[in-house]
């Protein structure tokens, strides 16, 4: 298959729009990250994303809509909790899981009874959804398990030849994917972190949002989890990553001591030059924002260098860090070396 690389104005938004019509799939740019779009109510079409992604058919994806009114027959449910989180954040990058309406597929909701959704700000996601007059089955538009795509040429490398028609809307703004929260119980609890933190949600709620504990820790064979795609090894560069808990110095002394050929490390912005491996850097120290526009795209550069070893800087584990904490742990399979426990001087 040929795979058309556009940018996305009006004429290539219509074009998407058909394409979507006629049960095809679609990359389409969002705030977050890319996603590969289908009719969420068609069947065929939602299995053309699995088998474009490489995806296991047991992940749910998340559906988009482009107005509230959409959420009719998307959701059987929308209590006062969820009201107050889309006056709040919507359009933005925050993904409510709800009891599900009649109208996802199957395969969009992977035979779960509840159903994730979304109201992307791009105004691209957006005017393509309207476009195809539906709301919009969209994962992530990476081959499953690679890191997630914030920009076209990322997309166009995982996708080409395996859809028709990839819109360019740009760099994403965020640069991680939306957080994703569950409002099937009493408490809200967050199944992945994202750019709408806790402590956001919690102000706007006036009560506690739980956090889930595999965001943080590794998912054991057989254990039951809330979120599908908890599960998965995610995120992945070829290259392998370790993250490193400590000061810049310990940091520093650490990665001088690798003996390996193509070690790198993915540091804060200003430490590059005092390293003694070659440096990246991701973001700035204590800036989740600055940190998750670049990280994503960062992990596939690292591939393109030859990086075969990567030491990285650990982020916080609050605010947005927490999001780019969270997509470096699974993308170092949990690898996490702790410097503070050497020196004695304590670490959680
Ligand atoms: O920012 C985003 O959310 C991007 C853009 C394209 O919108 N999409 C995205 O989709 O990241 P995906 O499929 O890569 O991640 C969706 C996550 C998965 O971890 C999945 O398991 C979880 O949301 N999810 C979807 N529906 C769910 C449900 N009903 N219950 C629990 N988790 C669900
Ligand atoms: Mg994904």
């Amino acid at each position: 298959m040929e795979t058309l690389l556009l940018q996305a104005d009006e004429k290539s938004v219509q074009y998407a729009g058909e394409l979507l019509k006629k049960g095809e799939i679609v990359a389409i740019p969002t705030e977050t990250v890319y996603g590969i779009a289908a009719d969420c109510t068609n069947e065929s079409a939602v299995a053309k994303i699995f088998t474009a992604k490489g995806r296991p058919q047991d992940n749910p994806l998340i559906v988009h809509i482009a107005s509230l009114d959409m959420l009719r027959g998307i959701v059987s449910a929308f209590p006062p909790q969820a009201e107050k989180l889309a006056a709040a954040f919507w359009p933005g990058p925050l993904t409510m899981i709800l009891p599900r309406g009649e109208k996802p597929c199957a395969a969009t909701c992977a035979g779960l009874d509840s159903v994730g959704v979304r109201f992307p700000s791009h105004p691209a996601a957006q005017a393509v959804i309207r476009a195809a007059g539906v709301p919009l089955s969209a994962p992530s538009a990476n081959l499953s398990g690679k890191p997630s795509p914030t920009n076209a040429r990322d997309v166009f490398a995982d996708m080409q030849g395996r859809l028709p028609l990839v819109l360019d809307g740009g760099d994403c703004k965020a640069g991680v994917e939306s957080t994703v929260v569950s409002l099937l119980g009493d408490a809200p609890v967050i199944l992945r972190p994202g750019y709408v933190t806790k402590e956001q949600m919690q102000q706007v709620l006036g009560g506690e949002v739980l956090v889930s504990e595999a965001i943080t820790h590794a998912v054991k064979a057989g254990e039951k989890v809330l979120s599908p795609g908890m599960k998965y090894k995610h995120y992945a560069p070829d290259a392998e990553l370790t993250l490193v808990k400590g000061d810049f110095a310990s940091f520093a002394e650490y990665v001088g001591g690798m003996p390996e050929k193509n070690t790198w490390s993915l540091c804060f912005d200003g430490e590059e030059k005092a390293l003694p491996v070659p440096a990246i850097a991701y973001g700035k120290e204590g800036d989740g924002a600055s940190q998750a526009h670049e990280i994503f795209s960062l992990l596939r550069e690292l591939d393109r260098r030859g990086a075969k070893k990567v030491y990285v800087r650990c982020p916080d584990e609050s605010g947005i860090s927490l999001a780019v904490y969270n997509r470096l742990l699974r993308a170092a399979a949990f690898r996490v070396v702790d410097l503070r426990d050497k020196k004695g001087n304590g670490g959680d």
